[in-house]
């Protein structure tokens, strides 16, 4: 897949997490196959501050590229200050995110509330394309509360220069719950130019196949799958060439446990806390694992982590 001049070594998607994609967890999704990671969702308020903490995020390391920045704003002028920043700190996409349902990014009027402005929407996008010579593209909802929305801003986006257009096929309201309707990203697909990357409930090679199928949207972003299992895109990248699953055993899913460690040492971005959330979520679904998990939800340190994981792993 290609946005704009951007050539992706495949058209696997790391989705945008809060707390999930730090470095480390981007460099191992990227060893695992992925064509390209996301960050975080980034305040561009925060950016145009100059808040430490945020521009600690705009740093990038070459293991990870291509990336793109996620922003989130309401105020176009901070916006398009964010995106140059990012654009200077190595970024090689601006995103802007126009889903997020969470009620304090609501009551900033950014997030999914912008899906109630189109004509904001087109704004934020023409000033972010007009600041930077790098691809832009825009993550959308289908709907706030009903799927109604999703072609209309996907037209405003492509016209407002957008590379591409990431369809998380969810209403804002319906958060996680119910099933992404592909049918939106589907319909999306037949009527704009640019790439369209479909998003929502792809979890193993054969959801992959089906969305490519069943949409024919040019790329795949994932989310929760990559969060419990980064070598998803592996796995995935395999069935499409395969027609058949391949996935990784449980043991092996707990050594990404220990690489992810590894690469928090050499990109010096080890935090305990960011640690054991992985290692919690990269457990999800094992048999047998409720002991192990309230073990490693009590551990004070990563010594103490590693051992009881170590231990677990003896009689897989
Ligand atoms: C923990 C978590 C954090 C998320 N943070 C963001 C975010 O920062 N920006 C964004 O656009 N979407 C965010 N999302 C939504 C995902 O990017 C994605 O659209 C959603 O999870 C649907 O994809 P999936 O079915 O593959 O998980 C987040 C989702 C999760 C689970």
């Amino acid at each position: 897949m290609n946005i704009k001049n951007l050539k992706l070594k495949n058209n696997l998607v790391l989705a945008p997490m809060v707390a999930i994609n730090d470095q480390a967890f981007r460099v191992l999704c990227k060893k695992y196959d992925c064509g390209l990671v996301f960050t975080e969702m980034i305040n561009a308020n925060a950016i145009f501050k100059t808040n430490k903490a945020t521009l600690k995020k705009l740093s990038f390391v070459k293991e990870e590229k291509p990336i793109a920045v996620q922003l989130f704003g309401a105020n176009t002028k901070m916006i398009e200050f964010a995106a140059k920043e990012a654009e200077k700190a190595g970024a090689d996409i601006i995103d802007f995110n126009f889903g997020c349902p969470d009620i304090k990014i609501i009551k900033q009027g950014a997030g999914a509330a912008l899906l109630k402005r189109p004509t904001k929407i087109g704004e934020i996008i023409e000033a972010i394309v007009k600041t930077v010579n790098i691809p832009v593209t825009a993550k959308i909802r289908i709907g706030i509360t009903k799927p109604d929305l999703g072609l209309k801003i996907a037209k405003i986006v492509e016209k407002a220069g957008a590379s591409a257009i990431i369809v998380h096929a969810r209403t804002a309201k319906q958060g996680y719950s119910g099933k992404a309707d592909w049918n939106k990203i589907k319909e999306i697909k037949e009527n704009v130019k640019i790439p369209v990357i479909g998003n929502g409930d792809v979890f193993s090679g054969k959801d992959a196949y089906e969305i490519l199928e069943k949409t024919k949207c040019d790329g795949i972003m994932l989310g929760r799958a990559a969060m419990t299992n980064p070598a998803i895109f592996k796995e995935i990248n395999y069935y499409l060439k395969n027609k058949k699953e391949n996935k990784i055993s449980n043991k092996e899913k707990l050594n990404l446990f220990f690489e992810y460690l590894e690469l928090t040492k050499k990109y010096d971005c080890f935090d305990f806390v960011n640690a054991k959330r992985h290692a919690l979520n990269f457990m999800r679904g094992m048999p047998n694992i409720v002991k192990l998990r309230t073990k490693v939800s009590l551990t004070k340190n990563i010594e103490d982590m590693k051992k009881e994981i170590k231990e677990f792993q003896k009689d897989l």
